[in-house]
């Protein structure tokens, strides 16, 4: 039996070092995309997570309030409670409707009767736009969509709100 060590030279450790270094990177490389690609198969959908907004269907009534709420949101490994808005209100026929309160031009954000000339309306001040009480955009104003409308559920009284839902422009 030889008890001779086995020396590793100078050019088998550089070959060694960079083989594991450019693997490595490699790998580095190939997860992003990968990642990409699969994450969307993986992830649950958003559209049935609806959330407690904190607002019971008796304090809704027929003029429109705004509501915020925060959702907790996890990309990866960060975490944040992003808000969100909107403005509720009963029609009619006594159902809850729930606004986005995102223009649809520019994105600002709108109030009702935000304009002492334009009252029963939801008003934008960044480019003077307006929406009907039910969201609906004024035409030969800046918007050309109404408002988004959220998802929601009534669970025992309280409002539970989704995802906004776009809608085809007037
Ligand atoms: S962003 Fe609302 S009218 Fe332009």
């Amino acid at each position: 039996m030889s008890n001779k060590k086995q020396q590793v030279s100078r050019r088998q450790f550089l070959n060694y070092t960079l083989t594991g270094v450019g693997g490595f990177m490699a790998a580095g490389l190939l997860v992003s995309p990968l990642r990409m690609a699969i994450d969307p198969v993986l992830k649950h959908s958003s559209s049935g997570d609806f959330v407690n907004v904190g607002i019971s269907v008796d304090e809704i009534n027929d003029t429109p309030q705004r509501i915020d709420w925060t959702v907790e949101q996890v990309d990866g490994w960060y975490k944040s409670e992003p808000s969100r808005s909107a403005w509720v209100y009963k029609d009619e026929n006594g159902d809850v409707v729930a606004l986005s309160p995102i223009c649809t031009h520019l994105g600002c954000v709108v109030s009702w009767e935000g304009s002492d000339q334009h009252p029963d309306h939801f008003y934008c001040p960044c480019h003077n736009g307006l929406y009907t009480k039910d969201g609906v955009n004024v035409p030969g104003t800046p918007p050309l969509a109404p408002l988004p409308v959220y998802e929601q559920e009534i669970r025992d009284g309280i409002l539970f709100l989704g995802n906004p839902i776009e809608r085809e422009g007037a």
